[in-house]
């Protein structure tokens, strides 16, 4: 008998909703703060989205990490997790569903995603090395740059594009990275780079057919291909629904494959097996004897890396959840869904629409605004003003200065409403879609954001802003006067 997965699921009257398959048994409550109580919560948080306080914050769209809805299966699991500093039974357990699925040898444990690009970055990133990737992460590009390493980007020509129609926008071009090792020569290259769902140009996915041709070059050339696999569910759901010749395989198949390919994969568990934790995964013990001492000196002893034995029992069952094309197709599906509803309420959203969140395009929406005044933090802070919505900036906030002090303007200006998975309804969805509506109407009324207070690193975290003028009091103005009880 066919499986019923939500994608086969037709409404009669032909609307396109995006059907849970699951059901809510716990529950947290929220409480939509006053239009001035909002206006007061973003000054105190400095206009930076990340240093509002949850209790000023209606829903929280910042990031899926280490927020998505765990299952009752996981819940179950971290009541047997076998607690000890060296060689738990937990860690055998997690071990051996990671050599399954991704048909490796080897893990090595860390507490998230950016511990597994520290150990990675120290191991193999020399002063004036380069590596190359389809898309730079904030946190892999800190690592590398931090130990006098570059990143060079080989996206392909529509990566960029916000409107488009192009399924793996996150493939890398094979030309620009064969250009790139001919220019530097393989042994100036500490490794290459391939992200599942490209986080920072809208979740765009990389086609398998693209990652067996990267792997086929960087093994010609002696390169080590490094897979970061923290987007993995997303990219899993797109290989298997936009990839003409994988649609009929295996989501197990598909991700054994995928180990095959690559020399190396970690990922942040924050995001793939909905926990909270990190690892590595390879099959050469070469690179495994490489990288272990790392773990105990960084982490913790290898058999739990800085994770507690409780999550790494829900990553257990997390990772075998994620072959379950039920659970990665919730994030998808609610995407799409809040993606369209914008899109035909005219308010301009990245294309085709990705994993991890809605990417609103700021770089259209704030369309006057110059990127040395961040139009997506303003923008992120104007959703947050209109909404209660807490989404985070992708642009040239998040790039580091260059060396002369100047900005790094990023390629793209983005505020990302995330969807942890499993977590909002579609009530909320409109209630997201119908404020940005709102909020576009009276888009001339955002004005930028100055620095007050700026990090040298990773400023985008904590650093703090101020407006340029009193926009936010004329947007809360306008909204108080369009909608009166405020909310
Ligand atoms: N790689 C990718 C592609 C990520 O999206 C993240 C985290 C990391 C690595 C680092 O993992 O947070 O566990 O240390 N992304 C989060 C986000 C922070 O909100 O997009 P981590």
């Amino acid at each position: 008998m066919p499986e019923a997965t939500c994608s086969k699921i037709e409404f009669f009257s032909g609307e396109k909703v995006p059907l849970e398959m699951h059901k809510v048994r716990m529950v947290q409550r929220v409480d939509l703060p006053h239009i001035d109580d909002r206006l007061a919560a973003v000054a105190a948080a400095g206009n930076n989205t990340f240093l509002l306080r949850n209790r000023d914050v209606f829903l929280d769209m910042l990031t899926d990490s280490g927020v998505n809805a765990m299952s009752e299966n996981q819940y179950a699991a971290m009541m047997i997790a076998d607690d000890s500093y060296a060689g738990s039974e937990t860690f055998y357990r997690l071990e051996a569903t990671l050599k399954e699925i991704f048909g490796i040898k080897y893990f090595l444990p860390a507490h998230q995603g950016r511990a597994c690009e520290n150990i990675l970055a120290t191991a193999l990133v020399t002063p004036g090395s380069t590596a190359i990737t389809n898309y730079h992460f904030t946190t892999t590009k800190a690592h590398i740059n931090r130990l006098g390493g570059q990143v060079y980007e080989a996206f392909g020509p529509e990566a960029l594009n916000t409107v488009s129609d192009n399924p793996f926008k996150g493939d890398m071009d094979l030309d620009l990275l064969a250009a790139k090792v001919a220019e530097l020569g393989p042994e100036k290259i500490s490794f290459v780079r391939l992200e599942a769902g490209t986080n920072l140009i809208g979740g765009q996915p990389v086609s398998l057919a693209n990652m067996r041709r990267v792997s086929a070059f960087c093994r010609e050339k002696k390169l080590l291909l490094v897979f970061d696999a923290s987007l993995l569910a997303d990219n899993l759901y797109f290989i298997k629904t936009r990839e003409k010749n994988e649609m009929e395989r295996s989501l197990a198949d598909i991700v054994r494959e995928i180990g095959s390919l690559m020399d190396l994969s970690y990922f942040s568990a924050r995001k793939l097996g909905c926990a909270r934790g990190g690892g590595l995964v390879t099959a050469s013990e070469t690179l495994y004897k490489k990288l272990r001492g790392l773990v105990p000196l960084f982490e913790g002893f290898l058999t739990y890396g800085g994770m507690s034995v409780r999550e790494m029992e829900a990553l257990n069952v997390g990772l075998r959840e994620t072959l379950d094309l039920h659970v990665i197709s919730q994030t998808p599906i609610f995407v799409a869904a809040l993606g369209q509803t914008l899109t035909e309420k005219g308010v301009p959203v990245v294309t085709p629409f990705g994993g991890l969140g809605c990417h609103i395009d700021a770089g259209r929406f704030v369309d006057h605004l110059p990127q040395d005044k961040y139009p997506a933090a303003a923008l992120a802070a104007a959703v947050y003003l209109a909404s209660g919505v807490r989404g985070m900036e992708r642009g040239t906030l998040s790039e580091a200065r260059n060396p002369d002090g100047t900005e790094q303007h990023a390629h793209m200006e983005l505020v990302r409403l995330a969807l942890p998975k499993r977590v909002f309804t579609l009530s909320h969805v409109k209630f997201v879609a119908d404020r940005l509506a709102w909020l576009h109407s009276h888009r001339r009324l955002i004005g930028g954001l100055v620095f007050e207070e700026e990090p040298d690193i990773l400023r985008f975290f904590f650093g703090r802003l101020r407006p340029d003028s009193d926009w936010q009091q004329k947007l809360a103005a306008q909204f108080r006067a369009d909608m009166p009880s405020g909310f």
